[in-house]
């Protein structure tokens, strides 16, 4: 009998670690091929500083209450409330020690398109990389040498504070399964080149669809419902659906692009909620690239 049993339990310790081998090979952290990070060159700190206003670092990043250039100090400490509990926005900012100044850019590179931290660990993906997994090698380049550039800060942000079993970072794995991936949000035929790069910026930098896309429980986005509004995952209110179905339907390029530059819609409200933070650091970019998005916006499937 005691052998039957021991045989029984030695079969379950090897079904279980059988199991959790598997699930450790579905779910473990996933870095780039270093290939990805050499050779990009010196960064174009011009384009650099673009990406930094298209992907919103600052609206995270920068210390709280930070206004005008010293919101390019992204010393972080801004808390991040969700579902799940609280985060604490870490120093992004030049310094070796507090901030990712000592980091290497396939460090950076796989932080931001991989959601793989430093030491190997898996990042939440309250930020958004998610969406950043679709910039390019070329772009994450110019960013990290923009951001070399800015103030160094000190400042360290306390730990995260999140319930279980959302404090336990190998469970980032699991969502990373049901929702990661790099590929295009929607297939758009016969997409131009003004639409193509409306795509790019609006999926991957912008990371529009993070707050007007629908998420389920998990926390997963609905991308059935891509960029169709709903109820605003901080609490308050709701976001608006901003494809051809929603209210934008009448909204020119100009009036988009009015929007993007001013912040003051066709009617001449005046934006506000935490599309106020966007719209400052929209306003920075090129009128092609704001062109651009308003074109894709147009493009996609009416919800
Ligand atoms: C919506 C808020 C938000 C935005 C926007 C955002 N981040 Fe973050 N970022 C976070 C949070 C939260 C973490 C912490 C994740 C964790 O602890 O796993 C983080 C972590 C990071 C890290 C890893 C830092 C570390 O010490 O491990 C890097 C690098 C980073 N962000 C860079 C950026 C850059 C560059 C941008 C703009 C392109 C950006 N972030 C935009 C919220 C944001
Ligand atoms: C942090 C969350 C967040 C992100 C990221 C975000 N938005 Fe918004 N957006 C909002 C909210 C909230 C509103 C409603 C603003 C208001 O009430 O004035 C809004 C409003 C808008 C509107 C006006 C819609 C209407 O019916 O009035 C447009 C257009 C828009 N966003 C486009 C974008 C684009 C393009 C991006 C990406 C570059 C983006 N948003 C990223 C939260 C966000």
């Amino acid at each position: 009998m005691a052998s039957k049993s021991s045989k029984i339990l030695a079969g379950l310790v090897v079904l279980a670690g059988v199991g959790a081998a598997t699930a450790w090979a579905l779910t473990k952290p996933s870095p780039r091929p270093d290939a990805d990070w050499a050779n990009l060159g010196t960064p174009d700190l011009v384009k650099g500083e673009q990406v930094i206003w298209a992907g919103g670092c600052v609206s995270c990043h920068a210390a709280t209450g930070a206004t005008g250039e010293a919101v390019k100090v992204l010393s972080g400490g801004r808390a991040l409330p969700s579902p799940f509990g609280t985060f604490h926005i870490p120093n992004i900012s030049s310094d070796p020690h507090a901030g990712i100044g000592s980091w290497t850019l396939a460090q950076f590179g796989n932080a931001m398109t991989r959601g793989v931290g430093p030491e190997g660990e898996h990042l939440y993906p309250s930020f958004p990389y998610g969406s950043y997994a679709r910039m390019t090698p070329a772009d994450v380049n110019n960013l990290f040498g923009y951001i070399k550039t800015l103030p160094a800060s000190s400042n360290v942000a306390p730990p995260h504070e999140l319930g279980f079993p959302f404090n336990i970072r190998l469970a980032v794995g699991g969502w990373k399964l049901l929702y990661f991936n790099d590929k295009p949000r929607v297939q758009l035929a016969n997409a131009d080149d003004k639409v193509k790069r409306g795509q790019y910026l609006v999926e991957g930098p912008g990371h529009c669809g993070e707050c007007h896309t629908p998420r389920d429980a998990l926390g997963g986005l609905k991308t059935n419902l891509w960029l169709a509004g709903g109820p605003n995952p901080e609490g308050k209110g709701s976001i608006p659906n901003i494809t051809p179905g929603g209210k934008v339907k009448d909204w020119s390029e100009a009036d988009m692009v009015n929007y993007f530059q001013t912040g003051f819609t066709p009617d001449f409200d005046s934006v506000g909620g935490q599309m106020a933070e966007v719209q400052q650091n929209l306003a920075h970019l090129p009128q092609a690239d704001l062109e651009a998005i308003s074109a894709y916006l147009k493009a996609v499937p009416a919800r």
